[in-house]
């Protein structure tokens, strides 16, 4: 039976949020029906909300979550009711040339639930990157679900599905970070706090936090900055060789998503060196840059696409981490709110104390 639950509605363009009653159906084959235990609060979602993705209005918001399995559809054997899961928003297909080369990140054909959820009256709801987790209850793809120790606290557990994924995955998937390397990270929110804390895990040696706000800085530092520079006042391309001898760092991570800071990037790095780009820009950016120094600098250019995660092989690890203490994803949970906060959760979000507000259920 389709059931009736509290979802947070984002109704039309640059309108406030509000909450409605959602209809959730019940899973058909390959769906999943999850009871939401908490949701953080996006960038992405406040894009939705203003339009800035798709005009598909109305949008039920949330993406970065945790909770329960509550139902599973036909065929499915990914997931059982009663499992503690985080939800991501690539279910891979596994077959398609992408996840046949072991690059699962690039898959073609990644899945969603079929049915749609809608409001009462029968108005289908657009999920927010196919997931729509500020709800009590939520209806995804089967695939969409992994399993993680429940040990973890929910509100925690939900943020590894979005931003700090997105971080973490940066410095140690995408960007390789190995023993003994030097790495900077430009731009401090909660991407690049996550890029920080993935590059200590890795065993950087250096770990060169850039940001314009002071207070940005200070947290950079107690996620495992070993040095702090504040571009507004230094120029960070000069700081970042500075402090590597001259040469630049073995892996810079861009999470800005501004040409400036990429070209900061690309110029910061060592010889050789790896800049990561997992600030997301818009689509009017342009970058301009000599192709002679492209040429003469060599190493490696890469974005980084939600990490370039793999859900199944990095969610449980990286929970694992944190519950043996040597991953402090607590850190990035700066408050917990209801489901009628979240649009004062957005207000808070350029304020610069805010790494990541979380809705708990
Ligand atoms: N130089 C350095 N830091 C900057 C600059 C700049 N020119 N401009 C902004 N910043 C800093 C801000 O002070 C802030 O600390 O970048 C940080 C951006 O953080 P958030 O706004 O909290 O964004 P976050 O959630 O971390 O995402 C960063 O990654 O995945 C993408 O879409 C996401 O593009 C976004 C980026
Ligand atoms: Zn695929
Ligand atoms: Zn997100």
């Amino acid at each position: 039976m389709a059931q009736e639950v509290r979802g947070v509605i984002a109704p039309g363009k640059d309108q406030p949020v509000r909450v409605e009653t959602i209809v959730v159906p019940d899973p058909g084959p390959g769906e999943a029906v999850v009871r939401v235990q908490a949701c953080g609060v996006c960038h992405t979602d406040l894009h939705y909300k203003q339009g800035g993705i798709t005009d598909e209005f109305p949008f039920l918001l949330g993406h970065e979550a945790a909770g329960v399995v509550e139902s599973v559809g036909e065929g499915v054997t990914e997931v059982a009711p009663g499992d503690f899961v985080i939800l991501n928003w690539r279910a891979v297909c596994g077959n398609c040339r992408a996840c046949l080369r072991g690059r699962p990140w690039y898959c073609f054909d990644t899945h969603n639930a079929r049915q749609k959820m809608t409001l009462t009256d029968g108005t289908e709801l657009a999920p927010a990157l196919g997931i729509g987790a500020f709800a009590e209850k939520t209806l995804v793809a089967a695939g969409q679900c992994t399993k993680v120790d429940p040990a973890v606290s929910p509100a925690v557990a939900g943020l590894l599905g979005c931003g700090v994924m997105a971080g973490i995955g940066a410095a140690i998937n995408t960007g390789n970070v190995g023993r003994g390397d030097s790495v900077a990270v430009i731009g401090c929110g909660g991407v690049g706090d996550a890029a920080i804390a993935g590059a200590r895990l890795a065993g950087a040696a250096k770990i060169i936090a850039v940001d314009i706000d002071d207070r940005k800085l200070a947290k950079a530092r107690t996620l495992g900055a070993t040095h702090t520079v504040n571009s507004r006042e230094t120029d960070p391309v000069e700081a970042i060789r500075e402090l590597t001898g001259g040469f630049g760092a073995d892996v810079v991570i861009e999470a800005v998503g501004r040409p400036e800071t990429y070209q900061q990037a690309f110029y910061a790095r060592d010889l050789a060196g790896t800049v990561v780009l997992v600030g997301v820009p818009t689509p009017e950016m342009k970058l301009e840059l000599p192709l002679l120094d492209v040429f003469g600098r060599g190493g490696a250019l890469k974005s980084s696409w939600y990490g370039d995660c793999l859900p199944s092989r990095d969610f449980p690890m990286l929970i694992d981490l944190h519950l043996q203490g040597r991953l402090d994803l607590a850190a990035f949970v700066t408050e917990t709110i209801q489901l009628d906060e979240v649009e004062k959760a957005f207000e808070r979000m350029h304020g610069g104390d805010v790494l990541r507000s979380v809705v708990v259920l």
